[in-house]
């Protein structure tokens, strides 16, 4: 395994356990919006669609770069199930935090990710850009329909607990993984 292959399949595995608790966190919040926020159901039914694509992705391309999905899926599913029922039985306001801070934190992995592969891996580097747009539209959806910035405390604390799941997930590998790219995107 070559040390570029190293590093793309490190990203994948992170990426796809992040999707796979993404689907997590939409399933629950679907369950609980039907109670607590109908309004919400066609956004959060669309995010799970295109979270699903992501996931599906990622897995794509492991193969050919030695990748294999994280042994600690598990994780990501009961984070994400915990997430999104705690975010769900708040209301409305909590969903659309929790959605913001998740969809924040993922988009700041990407961007390091995508200055790493631009150089290195073109099929990588595309797929990212792709997921990276409808990451973007969440976090716009969540942004611009809440109707204030209540949930702070809710926002940081799961800005906190998805940089902790994703470390968990990858028992430290994240950290190290974002201090290579760092490095090596100003090679
Ligand atoms: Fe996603
Ligand atoms: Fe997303």
């Amino acid at each position: 395994m070559t040390w570029n292959t190293s590093i793309a399949a490190r990203i994948l595995k992170v990426n796809h356990g992040g999707e796979h608790g993404a689907i997590c966190i939409y399933s629950a919040q679907i369950v609980a919006a039907r109670f607590r926020a109908p309004d919400l159901l066609p956004f959060l039914n669309e995010a799970l669609v295109h979270e699903r694509s992501h996931r599906a992705r990622f897995r794509s391309l492991m193969p050919s770069r030695q990748g294999k999905p994280c042994r600690m899926m598990w994780i990501w599913a009961v984070g994400g199930a915990g997430l999104g029922l705690i975010s769900g039985a708040l209301g409305r306001e909590a969903i659309l935090a929790c959605t913001e801070a998740v969809e924040r934190t993922v988009h700041r992995h990407l961007d390091d990710q995508i200055r790493w592969s631009s150089l290195r891996d073109e099929e990588l580097c595309s797929a990212i850009e792709g997921i990276q747009i409808e990451e973007q539209e969440h976090i716009r959806y969540a942004a611009t329909h809440r109707s204030g910035h209540g949930f702070a405390w809710l926002e940081s604390t799961i800005g906190h607990a998805t940089e902790t799941l994703i470390w968990l997930s990858t028992r430290g590998d994240s950290t190290r993984l974002a201090r290579q790219l760092a490095t090596d995107a100003v090679v």
